[in-house]
């Protein structure tokens, strides 16, 4: 990626969530780190994908990233390219009405089309609730309507979907109303959380065709979260590994899925069921469970399922930082 233009730079990212004992005086009792301590730049016109299993924090950092949820600690600058100010601005420390201005630019897809959808609602009378909130609708209706019916076009939505119910249409097709809506918008960044997750595998490549076919005809800059590693492979720019509320590992795409640094991305490699990554009896490597409610050891958090962990790794946090250009990972004892 030559000619980087920096579109979002976060740093130290923290949401924690109390833990409230269950009484009637609500006491906290502690905090999940949801994500902590979160450092990566997003560019312009990059997909960038997180990926890390369930609970390890990629929809809190979706969700914090966009200020729809309040960031304990830690920065999100903006650079957008629309700004009138010319400056990066802080989101974080904006009021919810300052926001507001910046909402349209980013688009978040949420990770269960269904529940995101308004049932009583037609699939038109959605897409224009999201153009009139953002003051974007257009006097004529004939031209609102041309509009919404070419933005459906294009995420692969024939015209009279715009008369049905969600509870009408297929995973598939949720999942594409979901991207027009947020496609309707014109936005400058999107992210899909787990665009693909309730799909069968050929609807998967077509929804991930779809996006990337949306992002070249519409300049669109993508962080994508995933579950699976192989789904990242081809699509993504960069790709940056999640463990435990933290970044593990983020590298181009192509560097990752080769020559991984960090040994859960290269468990989560060899737990992929791909004939060129398999190798005889290292199939399972991933031991304990996630534990991320609990306050965290000093160590490494990856410490107790690591085959490689010595005394350092369970007496001090490793540092994320860069160990080849462009490969940022965070262990004491890097692969390769
Ligand atoms: N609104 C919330 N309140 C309390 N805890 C939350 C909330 N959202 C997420 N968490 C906790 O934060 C951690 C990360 O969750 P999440 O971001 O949903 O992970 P992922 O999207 O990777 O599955 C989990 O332990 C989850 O239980
Ligand atoms: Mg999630």
């Amino acid at each position: 990626m030559e000619d980087k233009r920096l579109l979002f730079r976060i740093r130290n990212l923290k949401k924690y969530f109390p833990l409230k004992k269950r009484s009637f005086l609500q006491r906290e009792v502690g905090s999940v780190r949801a994500i902590d301590n979160i450092n990566f730049d997003i560019y312009e016109g990059e997909t960038l994908s997180i990926v890390g299993e369930s609970g390890c924090g990629k929809s809190t950092l979706g969700r914090t990233i966009l200020q729809l949820y309040k960031p304990t600690e830690g920065t999100v600058e903006y650079f957008g390219s629309r700004l009138s100010s010319g400056g990066p601005v802080g989101l974080q420390s904006l009021h919810v009405t300052q926001m507001r201005k910046y909402r349209k630019d980013m688009q978040l897809i949420f990770q269960d089309p269904y529940s995101a959808l308004n049932p009583y609602m037609t699939v038109g009378q959605m897409i224009a609730e999201g153009l009139q909130a953002q003051s974007m609708l257009e006097r004529e209706p004939k031209k609102n309507r041309e509009y919404i019916f070419s933005i459906m076009e294009q995420c692969g939505l024939p015209p009279e979907v715009a008369h049905g119910y969600p509870h009408q249409f297929s995973a598939q097709q949720r999942r594409r109303i979901s991207i027009a809506r947020s496609l309707a918008l014109r936005p400058v960044f999107i992210i899909a959380d787990e665009p693909v997750s309730d799909l069968d595998a050929p609807f998967r490549s077509r929804i991930l065709n779809l996006l990337l076919e949306l992002k070249r005809d519409h300049g669109l800059t993508y962080m994508l979260t995933f579950s699976d590693l192989s789904l990242t492979k081809y699509i993504s720019d960069r790709v940056g590994v999640m463990f435990e509320g933290t970044i593990v590992e983020l590298a181009e795409s192509t560097a990752l899925h080769a020559l991984p640094i960090h040994p859960y991305t290269e468990a989560l490699l060899l737990a992929t069921p791909s004939s060129e990554r398999r190798r005889k009896g290292r199939t399972r490597i991933l031991e304990g469970n996630t534990t991320s409610s609990l306050p965290l050891p000093s160590g490494c958090a990856f410490y107790s399922r690591c085959k490689y962990a010595t005394q350092i790794c369970r007496e001090k946090a490793p540092m994320f930082k860069e160990h080849r250009p462009n490969h940022y990972v965070a262990c004491h004892h890097p692969l390769g």
